[in-house]
């Protein structure tokens, strides 16, 4: 059993999940990546990066699957969080990959994203859905930031899982399969395909927990 007087409040929690800070930061990031492992493996995985390409992930926390985003020849990637722990910390973690110019990391806010009209060729993003206030202009900027032909990978846990954690009542916004369907075809992705992936874990009681993830890869027309 974890000690419980060193648990956060779900509210703490929340807040650190939605733009880790201070001094907890750096230990956020890494329980993100190690508890969030196998759903960026898939997204990485159905993004099918290839040789060449430039690919932007929005809201990659520390920067963990980096060097998988990485493995075709003469790839390029571009990370953005609006954490700076996050940033500092995904650039120390991947310090080769940005001294060889591979790879690089900005601080700022996935509805502006600092970048140019087509720049990219892929774009990920991985449990952020939940943190944007606007999720339209979000996607805007996206199929902005995307070549035409481009694809985008949006993953998030399933409405249903996520309202049995504590902390996600704590200004997550919650989507099903409909309802992120919906928003990519609003926001003009004319293909969406969906992909599930389910996975059971030990909770922090020892208790084990299905969690349940939505996977979409659209493709910018
Ligand atoms: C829950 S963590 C997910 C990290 C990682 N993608 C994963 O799956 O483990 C959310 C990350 O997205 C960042 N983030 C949330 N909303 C953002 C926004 N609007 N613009 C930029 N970064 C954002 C947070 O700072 C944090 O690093």
């Amino acid at each position: 059993m974890p000690d419980m007087d060193t648990l956060p409040s779900p509210e703490a929690l929340a807040a650190q999940l939605r733009r880790p800070a201070g001094t907890d930061a750096e230990d956020v990031g890494a329980r993100m990546s190690e508890a969030n492992a196998a759903v960026n493996r898939r997204a990485v995985a159905l993004l099918d990066v290839g040789a060449g390409q430039a690919v932007l992930e929005i809201g990659p926390g520390n920067g963990a699957f980096v060097p998988e985003l990485l493995a075709a020849p003469g790839s390029r990637y571009a990370g953005v969080d609006w954490s700076p722990e996050m940033v500092a910390a995904a650039n120390r973690r991947n310090a080769r990959a940005v001294a060889d110019g591979r790879a690089r990391f900005v601080e700022g806010d996935a509805a502006a994203l600092p970048f140019a009209d087509a720049a990219f060729d892929r774009v990920l993003s991985v449990n952020t859905l939940y943190f944007w206030t606007e999720p339209q202009r979000v996607l805007a900027e996206i199929a902005r930031v995307l070549r035409p032909g481009g694809r985008l990978c949006l993953a998030y846990g399933d409405r249903g899982f996520m309202q049995r954690l504590p902390f996600a009542a704590h200004g997550f916004a919650l989507y099903d399969r409909e309802d992120g369907t919906a928003l990519l075809r609003a926001a003009g992705f004319g293909e969406v395909a969906h992909h599930a992936h389910a996975e059971t874990v030990r909770g922090n009681a020892g208790d084990l927990v299905e969690r349940d993830f939505h996977l979409l890869l659209a493709r910018r027309g």
